[in-house]
């Protein structure tokens, strides 16, 4: 699995739950975070070299659980590697559009997303008849990466991006960020009970689930290309697991 940084724990903390037995190893992109404003040119080429990695560690399933790397490179790996199986994100448009009764939802991403083909093959395909509100939450995905996840920083960086979009009537709420699932509870505070927060890390587990059909022996390896023992200790606050973190060589 791989990700700018801690944001695709939320994608791995739902894997855990459903399939406690598989062998993964998580890389965390440190030293390239925040993808998200990078251009998509340059998130594919650190995602195609980062899939080299993972696959000369012998990984036989590669789930990006990054909705940047995705939006950036999901089309062309699967082109690059036609035997290797591999799982991407997609803002939840889809689900969304069946559960919003006001016909207006937010989607929460990064800038970078926002401009792949991707989100607009989602839109086109699955929320014709609706409208959406999309926006670019600079800074949040540093704000997981800090460990900040609650407090009054946190809760203004929240509010600056998300009362914009409320604002156009929004009853439900698509994290299009794996980071975002961590400020859910501040997203949710913010928002009001009366919106649905859609989080697809659940959704994306299932189908990495599917995809892996070997079973493991259960352990899970993380590496970081910068800083692993900041990440440690972010990861370790974010999932509550002991886990340790080696430097990506
Ligand atoms: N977690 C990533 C995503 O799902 C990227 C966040 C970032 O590095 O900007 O888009």
């Amino acid at each position: 699995m791989l990700d700018s940084g801690v944001g695709g724990l939320s994608v791995l903390l739902a894997l855990r739950r459903l399939r406690p037995d598989l062998d993964v190893l998580y890389l965390a992109d440190s030293s390239h975070a925040p993808y998200g404003e990078r251009s998509l040119s340059q998130v594919a080429e650190i995602t195609h070299r980062n899939v080299g990695y993972l696959l000369a560690e012998g990984a036989t399933v590669i789930a990006l659980a990054c909705n940047t790397a995705s939006a950036a490179a999901l089309h062309d790996l699967r082109r690059t590697h036609p035997a290797v199986p591999f799982v991407g994100m997609e803002p939840a448009v889809k689900p969304a559009r069946s559960l919003t009764r006001s016909g207006v939802i937010g989607v929460l991403a990064t800038d970078a997303t926002f401009q792949g083909e991707l989100f607009a093959s989602v839109v086109g395909r699955f929320a014709e008849d609706v409208e959406i509100v999309a926006r670019a939450c600079s800074g949040w995905s540093d704000l997981v990466e800090s460990g900040s996840i609650d407090g009054s920083k946190a809760e203004r960086a929240v509010a600056r991006h998300l009362d914009p979009v409320l604002e156009h009537g929004v009853d439900t709420l698509v994290l299009g960020c794996t980071h975002y699932p961590f400020l859910a509870p501040l997203i949710a505070k913010r928002a009001g009970a009366q919106t649905v927060i859609v989080d697809p890390a659940p959704a994306v587990a299932r189908q990495i689930a599917r995809t892996a059909r070997l079973r493991g022996t259960g352990v899970v390896r993380f590496v970081a290309s910068k800083d692993p023992a900041h990440v440690e200790s972010i990861g370790q606050q974010l999932t509550g697991w002991p886990l340790s973190v080696a430097a990506m060589v």
